[in-house]
C-alpha cells in the first residue's frame, strides 16, 4: 500500500530532524510517498507567504501532513501559521498523548491524553481596545465563543479515541464555576455526549485550576482529558512538562477531512543547522500519522526501536542528558529496528 502524504520540512532544525525521521519512516517500510512543500519562513523566502497556495492544495489533496516546526516571523503582521491552518481544514482536535519515555524523569509511568478543542474560545476571539477610536485606549476586550456543535464534536471525539485507544476514563475540563456560559455550555454538551458512553468509558469533571494542581500532584489520576482551547493549549504544555519536556512530546490536527502531525516544539534556532536536535518528538508523530492511517504494526516497531535507544543510552542527544548527533540517534532508531 502506498499513501501519498504532505510533508513539510520547516524551519530551524525541522530539515534536520525531518531528514532523520523519513530515513527512520523509510528503514521502517511505512507506507508514506511524500509530496515535500515549504511553509513558514522557507515559504516566504520562495513565495514570499509563510503557506504558499501549492502547499495547502497538497494538504486538500493528501489530507495527511507530516510537519516540522516553523518559524512565525515577528512583525509584518503574519497570522499565526498553525491556526491559520486549523482553521483552513478545520482541524477540531488537538491530540497530545503525554508518556513517559526517560524513567528516570521526574516521575514515572506518566501515560494521559491531552484532547484540545482546536478552533474556538479565547483563540477565535475578537479583540478590541477600547474606546474604538484609538487614543489612549483604556480596556481590551476580548469575545471568545463555543457552540453547541463544536463541543458535542471535540468531546465525543475524546470518548471514541478513549474506546479505540483501550483508555478507561475521560475528564472533562472547564472553568464554568465563574465561566457560566462561555464554559458552562461546552461541560452541558461534554455531560450530555458523557452520558451516551455509560457503560463503555468513565468520566469525571475537573475545574481547570484544580486540575493543573493534580496534575503535578497526581498525574496518574488522568487517562483521557478533554478542554476547550485555551486551557488545553496550557495543560498540554504543562503535562508534557511531567515527561521531560517538548523535546519529547508530539502532537495531532485532526479534522473529518486533514490530518497533521507535528512536534510540539519549535524551529529552536539557537541549535540549528548543528546536528544535535532530538528528532524524537518528530518521530513520535510520525507513528501517530501512522496509527491514523492504521498502520499499528510499524508505529509499535518505532516506539519499540526508540524504547531501546532510551534503554541504551548510547545515541541520546544532548537535551536528554547524551553526547550523541541527531544522524548518531537516526542511526540507532535504524538498528533496533526489527
Ligand atoms: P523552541 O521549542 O523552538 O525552543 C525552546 C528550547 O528548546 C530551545 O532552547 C531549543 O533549543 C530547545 N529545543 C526545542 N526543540 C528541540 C529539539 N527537538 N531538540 C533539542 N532541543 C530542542 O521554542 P521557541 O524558542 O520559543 O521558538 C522558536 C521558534 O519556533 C519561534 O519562531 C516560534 O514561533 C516557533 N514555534 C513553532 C511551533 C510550531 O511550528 N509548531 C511551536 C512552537 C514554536
Ligand atoms: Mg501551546
Amino acid at each position: 500500500e502506498q499513501i501519498p502524504a504532505t510533508l513539510i520540512p520547516g524551519d530551524g532544525i525541522g530539515p534536520e530532524i525531518m531528514d532523520s525521521v523519513t530515513a527512520v519512516l523509510t528503514a521502517a517500510q511505512a507506507p508514506f510517498v511524500w509530496e515535500s512543500h515549504k511553509a513558514g519562513l522557507a515559504g516566504i523566502e520562495e513565495y514570499d507567504t509563510p503557506l504558499p497556495q501549492n502547499t495547502l492544495e497538497s494538504i486538500r489533496k493528501t489530507g495527511l501532513a507530516l510537519k516540522g516546526p516553523l518559524t512565525t516571523p515577528v512583525g509584518g503582521g503574519f497570522k499565526s501559521i498553525n491556526v491559520t491552518l486549523r482553521q483552513e481544514f478545520g482541524l477540531y482536535a488537538n491530540v497530545r498523548p503525554v508518556k513517559t519515555l526517560i524513567p528516570e524523569g521526574r516521575f514515572s509511568d506518566i501515560d494521559l491524553v491531552v484532547v484540545r478543542e482546536n478552533l474556538e474560545g479565547f483563540y477565535a476571539a475578537q479583540e478590541h481596545y477600547l474606546p474604538a477610536d484609538g487614543y489612549k485606549e483604556g480596556i481590551a476586550t476580548c469575545t471568545g465563543y463555543t457552540t453547541r456543535l463544536e463541543s458535542q464534536r471535540i468531546v465525543k471525539f475524546a470518548f471514541d479515541y478513549a474506546m479505540a485507544n483501550g483508555r478507561k476514563k475521560v475528564t472533562i475540563v472547564h472553568k464554568a464555576n465563574i465561566l457560566k456560559k462561555l464554559s458552562g455550555l461546552f461541560l452541558e454538551e461534554a455531560r450530555k455526549v458523557a452520558k451516551t458512553y455509560a457503560g463503555k468509558v468513565d468520566f469525571d469533571e475537573r475545574i481547570v485550576d484544580a486540575c493543573a494542581m493534580q496534575l503535578v500532584i497526581n498525574p496518574w489520576n488522568y487517562d483521557v482529558i478533554v478542554t476547550t482551547n485555551l486551557f488545553g493549549d496550557i495543560l498540554s504544555d504543562l503535562a508534557s512538562g511531567l515527561v521531560g519536556g517538548l523535546g519529547l512530546a508530539p502532537g495531532s490536527n485532526i479534522g473529518t477531512d486533514a490530518a497533521i502531525f507535528e512536534a510540539v516544539h519549535g524551529s529552536a534556532p539557537d541549535i540549528a543547522g548543528k546536528n544535535t536536535a532530538n528528532p524524537l518528538a518528530l518521530l513520535m508523530a510520525a507513528t501517530l500519522m501512522l496509527r491514523h492511517v492504521k498502520h499499528e504494526n510499524t508505529a509499535k516497531r518505532i516506539e519499540i526501536a526508540i524504547e531501546r535507544v532510551i534503554k541504551d543510552r548510547k545515541a541520546l542527544t544532548p537535551d536528554i542528558g547524551g553526547t550523541a548527533s541527531t544522524r548518531d540517534m537516526e542511526q540507532a532508531l535504524i538498528h533496533f529496528l526489527d
